[in-house]
């Protein structure tokens, strides 16, 4: 066994197949004691040197820590705002997973972001904001200036019944309302995007996933013959549109919670927000690259959560996942390339339940611009590892980009599109495989 990287927070271990016990088909540990993982004494793995290890408690710390707008007295970690979200990480990453997202009819949780965008042909480059509000709709601001507005968030529920065996299903389906906007309208053509803030392991797998593995071989070849899949910009965020998690962490540093940092000199204000314009910020970058650094690092060990349950009590569930077509999107299996404390570099494999790539899964999930059309949109294939973790951990677990689903069952329910075929196949399912598929899930 081979232990990549390892926080004081969580220990993510890649096992070489046939690896005793526990990991073996997972083929990813999290240490017993980690806030990810199951009970019991924290294991910190002895590969971790002393200087990393100071590093990866500094990045827990400024993920943690609750900024302060500039001249604050006093305070060392200061630069807040003048427009922000959320204060700090955790404030949207709660113990580094999955943000709260809205339960009942009302005003919706800090977790739930609405990004803005304006649609643009160029492919590749990284989306403009809205020309007025920026980025993301900031609906906090320090004292002296007004938030961009509220956002407000209303479910019509709806059911329906399976068609084999007359079994009851339910969903829910959201309105946003973005109420109070201080600066004037949002440009008519600009998309609405509410995403939840997603729970954060295991991404430094991902990024070690060699491009080849998602373009070239022939099992992505034949899928993206079937599913007209796309590559993406990059790998993380729920369309794929950060190429690394530095680039998601300063996309957040700057945009959620105006904190600047080498990478990233502005924050969201626009050109149009005067009153944000002139409130004094910070030092340049008001988050220093040793800070920074930190934080990616600290993002970067967050491990994946095991599964208590046996492989071989799951066999029954895995197949039906491979039959409905599941795993022509959701992966199992993805090779990556890991360099160890010395530099050596080792092949594994990891079960992230991703082909990380872009799908459309029909007009139902598409986001809307302000003018209330529909505008063609394309998710990035959410990994499923630690599925279970987070339906044993979270108080309401949440599924799909804005969190819609309250169940795995529903997050089914909503894929149509180019997973028509794998939805209706899974609707056509008597209860007992329907209860099979589901409760396998719960172990991922
Ligand atoms: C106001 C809430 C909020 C705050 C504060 C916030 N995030 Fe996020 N985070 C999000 C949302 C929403 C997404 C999804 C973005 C998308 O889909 O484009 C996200 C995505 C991410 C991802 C990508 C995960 C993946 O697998 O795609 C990482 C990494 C991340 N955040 C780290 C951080 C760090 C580190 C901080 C603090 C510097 C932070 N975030 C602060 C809401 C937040
Ligand atoms: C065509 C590709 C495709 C197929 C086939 C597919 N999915 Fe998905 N799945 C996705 C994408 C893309 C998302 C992310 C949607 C979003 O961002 O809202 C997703 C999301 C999910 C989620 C929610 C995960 C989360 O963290 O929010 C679950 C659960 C899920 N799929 C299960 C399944 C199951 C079970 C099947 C088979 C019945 C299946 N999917 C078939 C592409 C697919």
């Amino acid at each position: 066994m081979l232990s990549v990287r390892s926080g004081l927070a969580s220990v993510i271990r890649v096992g070489v197949v046939g690896l005793a016990g526990l990991c073996a088909q997972l083929q990813i540990c999290a240490a017993p004691g980690s806030p990810l993982a199951s009970d019991g004494p924290s294991a910190l793995s002895r590969s971790i040197g002393k200087p990393e290890s100071a590093q990866l408690a500094l990045g827990e710390s400024v993920f943690n820590t609750v900024w302060v707008p500039a001249g604050t007295p006093g305070a060392a970690r200061r630069g807040l705002g003048p427009l922000f979200n959320a204060a700090s990480c955790a404030a949207c990453h709660v113990n580094g997973g999955q943000g709260n997202g809205p339960v009942v009819d009302g005003p919706a949780p800090i977790a739930l972001v609405i990004q803005l965008e304006t649609p643009s042909a160029h492919t590749g480059a990284e989306a403009d904001g809205d020309p007025v509000y920026g980025h993301v709709y900031n609906t906090s601001a320090v004292q002296v200036i007004q938030p961009e507005g509220a956002v407000t968030v209303r479910y019509q529920e709806i059911e329906g019944r399976y068609y084999p065996d007359g079994i009851r299903w339910h969903m829910r389906v959201p309105r946003y309302r973005l109420t109070g906007l201080t600066r004037g309208r949002l440009a008519a053509q600009t998309v609405i995007k509410p995403r939840i803030a997603p729970a954060l392991f295991g991404g430094g797998l991902l990024e070690a996933v060699p491009g080849s593995a998602i373009g070239g071989d022939a099992q992505t070849a034949a899928a993206a013959d079937r599913y007209r899949t796309a590559p993406m910009r990059g790998r993380f965020g729920w369309q794929g549109e950060s190429l690394s998690i530095r680039e998601q962490v300063t996309k957040a540093l700057s945009r959620e919670m105006g904190l600047t940092t080498a990478d990233r000199s502005d924050d969201d204000c626009t050109a149009a927000e005067a009153d944000c314009l002139h409130e004094p910020s910070g030092n340049v970058p008001e988050v220093s690259g040793e800070l920074l650094d930190a934080i990616v690092a600290y993002v970067r060990t967050l491990a994946v959560p095991t599964s208590p349950v046996r492989p071989e009590r799951r066999a029954a569930g895995a197949e039906l996942f491979a039959s409905l077509g599941c795993a022509d999107c959701h992966r199992p299996e993805l090779p990556v390339e890991l360099t160890d404390a010395t530099g050596t570099k080792r092949a594994a494999v990891i079960a992230p339940y991703t082909d990380l790539r872009l799908h459309d899964l029909g007009i139902e999930m598409a986001d809307e611009n302000a003018a209330g059309e529909r505008v063609p949109s394309r998710w990035r294939t959410a990994p499923l590892w630690g599925l279970g973790y987070r339906m044993r951990t979270e108080s309401h677990p949440m599924f799909l980009h804005d969190g819609r689903a309250r169940s795995p069952e529903e997050a089914i329910l909503w894929h149509t599109g180019e997973a028509a075929e794998a939805r209706r196949k899974f609707m056509d399912l008597w209860g007992r495989p329907r209860e099979t598929l589901l409760r396998w899930l719960e172990t991922l």
